[in-house]
């Protein structure tokens, strides 16, 4: 099956004023195919905006391609473009138009149709429970709210590719289980979604497959399952959680990534 997201040796430097050129992200190879949620787990500094920048043409990489559904995001920005829905980490929402104005501005990006534009926007804004906030202005909305219409309306023109950075930061566990159920629905339909999270329980949920990436290299890229039984095995990890009381629980992805790295995932920089 051919990938709908290819990005190959993608590199990417950053410019620094009298010292040499920052590596943020290195020599990095991966796929997305129809259908898969794919998880760039890692830390805070990892690499993980910058690869997501580079691969929806936000910035252009130092070295390497980004092909969605084909076409290369720099060289043939529109056609790819057609294909991609984004949700970066900052919040780009436009403070002038309202939650329902939001969604159908953005919709007019896509070759899609005023009538199919207001349907498509009404049934994600119910689903992720915002219908009721539909006339408010973006400054009424709370940070969870602006997150999950910030992913709405990535998906707006139910793309082939879409692309999340850190989705479900500052949402609460219901918002989180709501969009993890939006996510699962798409990929039935065959959706490629490529998503950056620090949460393991996300990436282990979610994720088909996961490329565990640390100061700009993925160390290594396979299902949560067979990372977790690779470097850590099968066996009930016994933890003593407070003095005196014994937590059993089964290895997972935190346990790879401190084997992997030494350090803790959740612990904040890498760098
Ligand atoms: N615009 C920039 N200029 C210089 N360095 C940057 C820039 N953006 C990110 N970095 C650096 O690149 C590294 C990776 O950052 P980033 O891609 O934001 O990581 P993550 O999203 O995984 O937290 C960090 O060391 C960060 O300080
Ligand atoms: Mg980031």
């Amino acid at each position: 099956m051919t990938a709908s997201l290819e990005v190959k040796n993608l590199t990417k430097s950053y410019q620094r004023k009298g010292q040499p050129p920052f590596v943020a992200v290195k020599d990095l190879s991966f796929e997305v195919r129809p259908g898969e949620i794919f998880g760039l787990l890692g830390p805070n500094g990892a690499g993980k905006s910058t690869t997501i920048n580079c691969l929806t043409g936000f910035y252009p990489p130092t070295h390497g391609e980004v092909l969605i559904e084909g076409f290369n995001i720099h060289r043939d920005p529109k056609k790819a473009k057609q294909h991609l829905g984004v949700c970066s980490q900052e919040d780009t929402l436009d403070t002038d138009f309202d939650v329902l104005d939001q969604m159908l501005r953005y919709g007019t990006f896509y070759r899609m149709n005023h009538f199919e534009i207001v349907k498509r926007a009404r049934l994600l804004l119910e689903t992720l429970g915002l219908m009721e906030k539909s006339n408010e202005l973006i400054e009424n909305l709370s940070g969870g709210m602006r997150r999950k219409l910030q992913v709405a309306r990535a998906l707006i023109s139910n793309p082939k590719v879409l692309v999340l950075d850190e989705p479900t930061t500052g949402l609460d566990p219901d918002a989180r289980r709501t969009l993890w159920q939006l996510l699962t629905e798409n990929r039935k339909q065959g959706m490629a979604t490529l998503l950056s999270t620090h949460y393991m329980e996300e990436a282990e949920r979610l994720c088909d497959r996961i490329a565990i990436l640390f100061e700009g290299k993925v160390l290594d890229l396979d299902s949560p399952e067979n990372l977790i039984k690779k470097y850590i095995g099968t066996e009930i990890i016994e933890e003593e959680i407070r003095p005196g009381v014994i937590w059993k629980r089964n290895p997972n992805l935190e346990d790879v990534f401190l084997k992997l790295t030494g350090k803790s995932l959740s612990s904040g920089d890498s760098e």
